[in-house]
């Protein structure tokens, strides 16, 4: 039998990390665009391109923006399935480059379907579609037949994209799947994402390099899985008999507030609220030093109020199903920030309390 091969766009990202060892364990050829950058941006598969024995990771430079790269790549490998996970997927950076995320996100999937369609390749696409297509849906929980409305350039973008993929589906007899992914988490998340700004900060602040954590909206709520589980739902979407579009989440909803008092819980810290709007604070109750600030910086020009998945589509014809759960979720990755950060005694396994 011949081997898959995958081609993963965004293979740096989180996502297309954690996809990238799923589909090396399954015994696939992996292959990922990567795009220039002045520095190297390749820290989340280090490990994996030093445990790929077989050197069946192969990275390609390319860029969503150029037709000829995603071209020219697929006609080199022919892949038999692909995984587009490329984008600008910051929501609240996406209201500052509002151009160049409709260019990745939405044209990129346009000119990734269309040189599919013109190099004849017969290889399954699956598109990264998002629960940020719901928005300011009048729907909770949200399935696959809840109407769309976009609150931010990267979901209207994202729309776009996911209208193409039927499109391409339709018209062309192109297997092309959306997966309609809620968020997801893990210990290789962004940055600048809620819940790994939230973990790093608390590290920063135990070493003393931050006084404190700030934040935008705290009541809006989340659907919150954890991202190696969502890989898996990927490709078990690319597997299905026929292209289809599935929501994938946890079917939980809860708040950012729940988060930081979850996350604080885990290093001992029991968070009280004082005040309203942006002079909330969460102070710790033990010793009464503010641990939590509000700054309006951080607020969206328009916010997505509540995201809560409804998987059963995913269950019954995927057999998907989450395990992580929200605590589970926040301790993990306070648990991997610590450890990262050498606050962990290795030895004894506990916590080394520096607050
Ligand atoms: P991420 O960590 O931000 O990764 C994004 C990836 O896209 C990175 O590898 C990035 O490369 C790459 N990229 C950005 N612009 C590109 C371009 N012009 N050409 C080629 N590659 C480009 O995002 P993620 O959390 O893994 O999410 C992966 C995908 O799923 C995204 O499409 C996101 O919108 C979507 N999604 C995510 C979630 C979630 O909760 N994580 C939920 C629903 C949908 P660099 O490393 O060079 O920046
Ligand atoms: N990033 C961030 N930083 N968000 C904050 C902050 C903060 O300081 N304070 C409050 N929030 C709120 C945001 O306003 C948002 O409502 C929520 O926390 C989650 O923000 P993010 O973690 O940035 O994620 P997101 O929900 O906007 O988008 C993520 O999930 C989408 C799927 O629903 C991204 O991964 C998208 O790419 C993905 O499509």
């Amino acid at each position: 039998m011949t081997k898959k091969s995958a081609l993963i766009t965004g293979i740096t990202g989180q996502d297309g990390s954690y996809l990238a060892e799923l589909l090396l364990k399954n015994n696939y050829t992996v292959h990922g665009i990567v795009r220039r950058s002045s520095l190297f941006n390749r820290s989340r598969l280090a490990a994996i391109y030093r445990e790929s024995e077989a050197n069946d990771l192969h990275l390609h430079y390319g860029d969503l923006v150029d037709s000829s790269s995603l071209n020219r790549i697929l006609e080199k490998i022919e892949p038999t399935e692909i995984y587009n996970r490329a984008a600008q997927s910051h929501v609240g950076i996406s209201f500052d480059v509002p151009e160049y995320t409709a260019d990745v996100d939405g044209l990129g999937t346009l000119r990734l379907l269309d040189a599919l369609k013109n190099t004849q390749i017969k290889a399954k696409l699956y598109q990264a579609s998002t629960s940020e297509l719901y928005g300011k849906a009048g729907k909770v929980p949200q399935d696959e037949l809840t109407p769309f409305y976009p609150r931010s350039p990267y979901a209207a973008a994202k729309l776009f994209a996911y209208w193409l993929v039927v499109n391409y589906r339709e018209a062309y007899g192109i297997f092309a799947s959306n997966g309609i992914l809620f968020n997801h988490e893990s210990p290789r998340r962004g940055e600048n994402f809620v819940t790994r700004k939230i973990t790093l900060s608390i590290v920063s602040i135990l070493k003393g390099e931050l006084s404190h954590l700030e934040l935008g909206t705290l009541d809006v709520k989340r659907d919150w899985g954890y991202a190696p589980e969502y890989v898996d739902a990927m490709w078990r979407i690319l597997q299905y008999h026929r292209p289809d579009d599935f929501v994938i989440a946890t079917n939980e909803t809860h708040t950012v507030r729940e988060f930081v008092e979850e996350a604080f819980r885990f290093i001992g810290k029991e968070i009280v609220w004082t005040g309203v709007g942006v002079d909330e604070r969460g102070v710790d109750r033990a010793t009464d030093r503010v641990l939590v600030t509000i700054n309006p910086k951080f607020y969206r020009p328009t916010e997505v109020d509540i995201l809560q998945g409804d998987s059963s589509k995913a269950k019954a014809l995927l057999n998907w199903q989450p395990k992580t759960r929200f605590k589970e979720l926040v301790h993990l990755m306070v648990e991997a920030e610590l450890r990262a950060a050498g606050l962990v005694n290795l030895e004894s396994n506990e916590r080394i309390a520096l607050l």
